[in-house]
């Protein structure tokens, strides 16, 4: 199936819903922190396909503000599996040529995880091939009232797109053209409200941790024949 895909008319950035983890542990009869951590497998395999495939940007929604509401010990139990991921990956990404990013309300989190995002982002600083995007504490809303903020302290006029967009988490990141969701919800959940502006969008049932190169191919070949007119004829 992949041999089908078009790279002339590969999407730039790609963003992702990481959806359906927990159903995926109680299909099973295990506790929500085993879908997690199977999710955290799928993470690594998607990172690396969507980089062979030639994907830019890669931007993937692991933690969002309102994910502060779920028992501590699953809260605790991602954060691990995110600390545990960077430390160990950086070698591999930094082959890849993958350069790691986060954003969101990064200051707002303990001090083990940003001493983790900031070696991370380091690291990896001068990967060329993709960059993959993390967002960490992250909500659409919170990245236009944290830029509407950064205006006003810093006496900024916004008279256009491109103001405004200077003044999110990752201004240089281009918008988003193909927004992926796993589990079968039908909804953006506060994700990258800005940059999902003019985005095909793409729903597919199969939960995040069965997630796999079949079905990302299965979302790039859809992306493919869409005809994207942003709002001409
Ligand atoms: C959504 O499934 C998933 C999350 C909120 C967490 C995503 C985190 C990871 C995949 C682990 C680490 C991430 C990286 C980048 C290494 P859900 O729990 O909402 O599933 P449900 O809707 O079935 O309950």
């Amino acid at each position: 199936m992949i041999k089908n895909l078009d790279k002339s008319k590969l999407p730039k950035h790609v963003a992702i819903i990481m959806d359906g983890n927990g159903r995926w542990a109680k299909l099973r009869g295990l506790p929500r922190v085993f879908g997690h951590r199977e999710g955290a497998k799928t993470v690594e395999k998607t990172i690396r396909f969507a980089r062979n495939v030639g994907i830019k940007h890669l931007s993937l929604f692991a933690f969002s503000t309102e994910n502060w509401g779920r028992p501590k010990d699953e809260v605790n139990a991602i954060f691990g599996l995110l600390v545990d991921y960077i430390n160990s990956k950086i070698d591999e990404l930094k082959e890849l040529g993958v350069r790691l990013r986060f954003m969101g309300r990064i200051e707002e989190l303990p001090d083990y995880i940003k001493e983790s995002v900031k070696k991370g982002e380091e690291e990896t600083s001068s990967g060329k091939d993709m960059d993959l995007i993390v967002a960490l504490n992250y909500s659409g809303k919170a990245e236009i009232i944290d830029a509407v903020k950064k205006a006003v302290l810093e006496g900024r006029n916004i008279n256009s797109e491109e103001d405004f967009r200077n003044l999110l988490y990752l201004p240089d990141l281009p918008d988003v053209d193909l927004l992926i969701r796993t589990s079968g919800e039908i909804r953006i959940s506060n994700f990258m409200l800005w940059q999902i502006a003019y985005s095909e969008l793409y729903f597919t049932e199969v939960l995040w941790p069965d997630f796999n190169e079949r079905e990302f191919t299965k979302a790039l070949l859809d992306y493919q024949y869409r005809e994207r007119r942003f709002g001409k004829i």
